[in-house]
């Protein structure tokens, strides 16, 4: 996008970035479709940071084994460097996200452990490698951790294939590729007792073995209802307490589910929605361990939450309304900053 002028619409309104500038980068998870028009002027004016929210997964980096496009990727660093913006990376390993190629074998049949880990080192290797310097923060591991299964660990093929140490070669393949990058467990639901005490126990249990991992990245994913403010601040104190640095990696906040709204409800959901986000940034800018908050998309008019099945929800779950105006919650995490 050429730096025009930024349109009256969106310049009038005090940027966002700038007054958590002193705390810690603000930013927003975009497809390279939101680096145009309105879009990239509301992610330039508001936000000092960025991540990709598909484009920097396996199946999108490395469709076949040993083919590569980091075109979408590539697009999205460059809007961010020409700006001055830091810039996340999100993820390098997703039970969702994992291109079959990874689980077949060159003759047919299954591939073995070992040969599923020289898969994920090649990547993480060129990935991690292609942005080093430039991913301030990676999401090595996305969603492993389930408080259900014995071990915590996610029963799923990355376990059933290779065995729990897939999550320590993950963070050692990226501490090789950029010794200087930041390297985050990502999860969601981190508040919930059981979960937040698996990803206690798999972080310190890494550590504990010198395993390169930084810090826990907190989704976020949350309602209008829950968590409250001071139990993500107890979760984020608890990880702080094992030295650990604190991203809000997914921040959105559902008015809830769409047949649990009555008619007329929309004013009040909304309203409690932008409290709460001010009751969250408050609790962010108050905790130095908070090193980096990003929202999930940048305005209701395209978010994850009215895509694809969700279609029709009526969600709103942003900062910005569908005509990327500031809503009542842009005003209280404004608010929050002072
Ligand atoms: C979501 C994207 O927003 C969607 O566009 C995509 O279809 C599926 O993935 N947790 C994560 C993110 O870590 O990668 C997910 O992003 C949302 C939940």
């Amino acid at each position: 996008m050429a730096r025009e002028a930024v349109p009256p619409e969106i310049a009038r309104h005090a940027p966002l970035a700038p007054m958590y500038a002193h705390r810690f980068p603000l930013g927003a998870a975009v497809e390279p479709r939101h680096l145009e028009g309105a879009d990239g002027h509301l992610l330039a004016w508001h936000f000092n940071a960025v991540v990709a929210e598909n484009a920097m997964k396996p199946p999108r980096l490395q469709p076949a084994e040993g083919r590569f496009d980091f075109a979408a990727a590539d697009r999205i660093v460059a809007f961010a460097e020409e700006r001055g913006m830091t810039i996340r990376g999100h993820t390098l390993l997703w039970h969702e996200e994992t291109p079959d190629w990874f689980w077949r074998a060159p003759g047919g049949g299954p591939a073995s452990g070992h040969l599923v880990l020289e898969r994920l080192r090649a990547h993480i290797l060129a990935v991690v490698g292609r942005y080093r310097g430039r991913v301030h923060a990676w999401d090595v591991v996305n969603e492993v951790v389930d408080p259900a299964a014995p071990g915590c660990l996610r029963n799923d093929r990355w376990l059933q294939v290779v065995g729990p140490r897939y999550v320590e070669a993950a963070f050692r393949y990226a501490h090789e590729a950029d010794p200087g990058a930041r390297l985050f467990v990502n999860d969601f639901e981190t508040t919930q007792p059981a979960k937040r005490d698996c990803l206690l126990g798999l972080v310190r249990d890494l550590r504990a073995r010198g395993v390169p991992v930084h810090g826990m990245g907190h989704q976020m994913h949350v309602d209008v209802d829950r968590p409250s403010a001071r139990e993500v601040d107890g979760t984020l104190a608890a990880f702080a307490a094992l030295g650990l640095d604190n991203h809000v990696t997914e921040l959105d906040m559902s008015l809830g589910p769409a047949p649990r709204r009555a008619p007329g409800d929309e004013t009040a959901l909304l309203a409690r929605q932008a409290a709460r986000y001010g009751e969250f940034f408050r609790v962010f800018a108050a905790r130095p361990d908070v090193k980096a908050v990003t929202l999930w998309g940048l305005s209701d008019a395209d978010t994850w939450l009215i895509r694809g099945a969700r279609q029709g929800s009526g969600d709103k779950p942003l900062l910005f309304d569908a005509n990327r105006q500031p809503k009542a919650a842009y005003r209280e995490v404004a608010g929050a900053a002072r």
